[in-house]
């Protein structure tokens, strides 16, 4: 007799790289394990955790401390937190949560399963350990029918920027090995997947210390070079490490979307150095002009940070200068917020909250102006679109993105999911793009040829 598996239901915080290393947990637990999507099925609640700023530290707290009942009602249940927040606290998070069974860390995932055996056996497990090599695991994260994959192709950051928790909740930089990579998207690829994100804290500076040293761009371009594969992407970059050879990649490889996602943090060169983020605003500027000559039309994206320790009103300006000389099409914006063993949390001239907020506030209404520009730009024009699924606010239409990475709502038939179509764009939101469908112009439906795959309510974000 087989025994029916046991339920897994994990709650992901954070970035892409989080979702990506979830998806990794679940196939590392595959073998006891079927993902559910309901927590109260579930036999293992793992808790993928981010600590970049402290709302998403108090959010997984507020997390743990809601799932008392549900630990109550089903004491087998094991519940675990992953990821950086366990990382940074460790034991004392099972001194705060005393219904927790299982705390581990960024290599934690690795050892899952014996950890939750353990843990299965009652005890309280704490693994943080950070040693350095680790096996390079395939990360066989799509399931039949999925057209879009992200794969994790270096983990850790050795850059210290002074606000960023990362180096030490993730670790020293580790690039995987090129071959792995390129099999492993040679695998989706010939399975019918058609975008691949590659994901890394910096992805700039892969394959610095492999055995044999190959830059991003030379990975780009075997990856370029797979039949099958339409769309490639990657997050994160540094802007220091942008390089010519880089710049020029997307001008020439076919698979390489139109988008960048640099961020860049700040406009003013005071606060960049007190940032150690080793470039300064005219760098930045310089790499940007390089972009848009090896590439017209490139969308750019930015993560900015508002009332970082000194931050004068002077500096802001300067923030809100470049956003307007970059034209960002989008950005990401955060008020400063103090992290654990960073250099910036012991700056003495911290930013009160109400200045924070108040420029945070101006920062977005710029933003906000400027998206609405790129957006009215496209109106008019026919984009090829990655059919996504169905938009999450009118599920009688469609939701895909552009190369150029914008979210475009259109109708259109059903066989659309996970095909390129041609749509024109027809209205400018502030968040998203209406189009519509131009008839029999599905260029790759590459989903519509394996069996079993249905439209589905994706998520996709619009914003
Ligand atoms: N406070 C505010 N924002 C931060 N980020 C990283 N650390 C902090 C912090 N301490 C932002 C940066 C980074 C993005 C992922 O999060 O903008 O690029
Ligand atoms: Fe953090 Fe800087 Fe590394 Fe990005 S590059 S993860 S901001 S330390």
């Amino acid at each position: 007799m087989v025994w029916p598996k046991r339920k897994l239901y994990i709650r992901t915080f954070g970035c892409q790289m989080n979702v990506a290393d979830s998806e990794l947990m679940a196939q590392i637990l595959g073998e006891q394990y079927d993902l559910t999507a309901r927590a109260e099925d579930a036999d293992l609640f793992l808790i993928n955790t981010c600590a970049i700023r402290r709302k998403s530290e108090e959010k997984v707290k507020s997390l743990l401390g809601s799932l008392k009942p549900l630990k109550r009602a089903r004491p087998q249940l094991i519940l675990g937190v992953g990821g950086c927040v366990a990382q940074q606290e460790g034991e004392r998070l099972l001194a705060f949560a005393p219904h927790l069974n299982l705390v581990f860390g960024a290599k934690g995932i690795y050892r899952l399963p014996e950890l939750v055996d353990r843990a299965a056996r009652g005890e309280r497990v704490v693994d943080v350990a950070m040693e350095r090599d680790l096996p390079d695991l395939p990360h066989r994260t799509w399931s039949p029918g999925t057209f879009q994959t992200m794969v994790t192709i270096m983990r850790g950051c050795d850059n210290f920027c002074s606000f960023c928790v990362v180096p030490y909740v993730r670790g020293r930089e580790t690039s995987r090995e090129p071959g792995a990579i390129v099999d492993e998207v040679a695998a989706f690829a010939a399975a019918g997947g058609l975008e691949v994100t590659l994901l890394g804290q910096n992805v700039n500076s892969y394959g610095r210390g492999l055995p044999e040293p190959m830059t991003f761009p030379q990975l780009l371009r075997r990856l370029d070079a797979l039949p099958g594969l339409r769309r490639l992407r990657f997050a994160t970059s540094h802007p220091r490490d942008l390089s010519p050879e880089l710049v020029n990649a997307f001008g020439e490889l076919g698979s390489l979307c139109e988008h960048l996602h640099l961020p860049v943090q700040s406009g003013a060169n005071r606060i960049l150095q007190r940032m150690n983020r080793g470039y300064t605003r005219e760098h930045y500027l310089e790499k940007v002009a390089a972009l848009k000559g090896a590439c017209p039309g490139i969308a750019l994206s930015t993560d900015l940070i508002v009332g970082f320790p000194g931050e004068t009103e002077a500096d802001f300006l300067q923030t809100l200068d470049l956003m307007r000389e970059a034209g960002f099409d989008q950005a990401f914006s955060f008020k400063y917020s103090p992290r654990p063993q960073t250099r910036a949390a012991t700056f003495p001239d911290q930013v009160p909250e109400d200045v924070k907020a108040e420029r945070l506030a101006r920062l977005q209404a710029l933003q906000d102006e400027l998206t609405r520009k790129a957006h009215a730009r496209l109106v008019g024009r026919e984009q090829e679109v990655l059919v996504e699924g169905r938009s999450k606010r009118s599920p009688q239409e469609w939701c895909g993105r552009l190369r150029t990475n914008q979210v475009v709502n259109f109708i259109g038939p059903r066989e659309l999911l996970g095909s390129l179509a041609r749509v024109a764009i027809t209205e400018a939101h502030p968040h998203s793009l209406k189009g519509r469908w131009v008839e029999g112009s599905s260029t790759c439906n590459r989903a519509a040829e394996r069996p079993g795959t249905s439209p589905r309510e994706v998520s996709c974000s619009e914003r």
